[in-house]
């Protein structure tokens, strides 16, 4: 049923959502024909980001976890000031994802970084802090659960006063309140939700989803 809503509705959505522009579906097409995992954000959620973007004029972000460049590739496509600059690990990825942006006519406004998250994160801020780039307005967390705290706290840092920071799948299924729990993505969402809670720099909420990626949910703080 939460699938079915996602089609119907973005079939009904103007500017059109469903049937995919042809841009985003090549996108999952390589994506899945590289053997990436199907675990790219929603249609929905990336709709949703990218709303949220252009009604804050927000230019520039920073995403973690690049995958195939759905996410990147859906904001830079809905947002045309927008320049994002996104990290990831894993080379095969990277190089789907940069193939994907280039087909989209996008290299110009997304920059792929390859390297650990913590290691680009650290280069990142230091640039930063020496003024060679700007802060954020919005950064994106999206990659390897375990560290979802050592990104925020970084994040937090390097993103513009009233600028958002967003950490994807934090709820997992509902399995983030489960007791007993030794998956360390599970332990990954509790320790930036807990942290978060606690962290002067920024007010947040979690917000539980479903949609066509299942029972999710995702943690938006506004930095002070
Ligand atoms: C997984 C990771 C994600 O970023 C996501 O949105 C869904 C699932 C995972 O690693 O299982
Ligand atoms: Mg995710």
């Amino acid at each position: 049923t939460w699938t079915a809503v996602d089609t119907y509705t973005l079939t009904h959505s103007h500017p059109p959502s469903r049937p995919n522009s042809s841009i985003l579906s090549s996108t999952l097409t390589t994506s899945h024909h590289s053997n990436l995992p199907n675990i790219a954000a929603s249609h929905a959620q990336a709709k949703f980001l990218a709303l949220f973007l252009r009604a804050t004029n927000t230019t520039t972000a920073l995403e973690i976890g690049t995958l195939g460049g759905f996410t990147s590739i859906f904001l830079a496509s809905e947002n045309p000031q927008l320049k994002i600059t996104t990290v990831e690990v894993n080379p095969e990825h990277a190089g789907v994802a940069r193939r994907n942006i280039t087909a989209a006519g996008l290299e110009g406004r997304i920059e792929v970084i390859l390297g650990a998250g913590v290691d680009v994160l650290a280069k990142i801020k230091e640039d930063v802090v020496t003024g060679k780039r700007e802060k954020f307005g919005f950064v994106f967390i999206d990659a390897d659960k375990e560290n979802n705290w050592n990104y925020f706290d970084v994040a937090a840092g390097i993103t513009r006063s009233k600028g958002v920071v967003v950490v994807d799948n934090v709820v997992r299924g509902g399995r983030v309140v489960e007791e007993g729990v030794t998956d360390t993505r599970i332990l990954g969402a509790r320790r930036v939700i807990e942290e978060v809670g606690r962290d002067g720099r920024v007010d947040s909420v979690v917000l539980q989803t479903v949609g066509e990626k299942g029972y999710d949910g995702w943690l938006w703080a506004v930095v002070n």
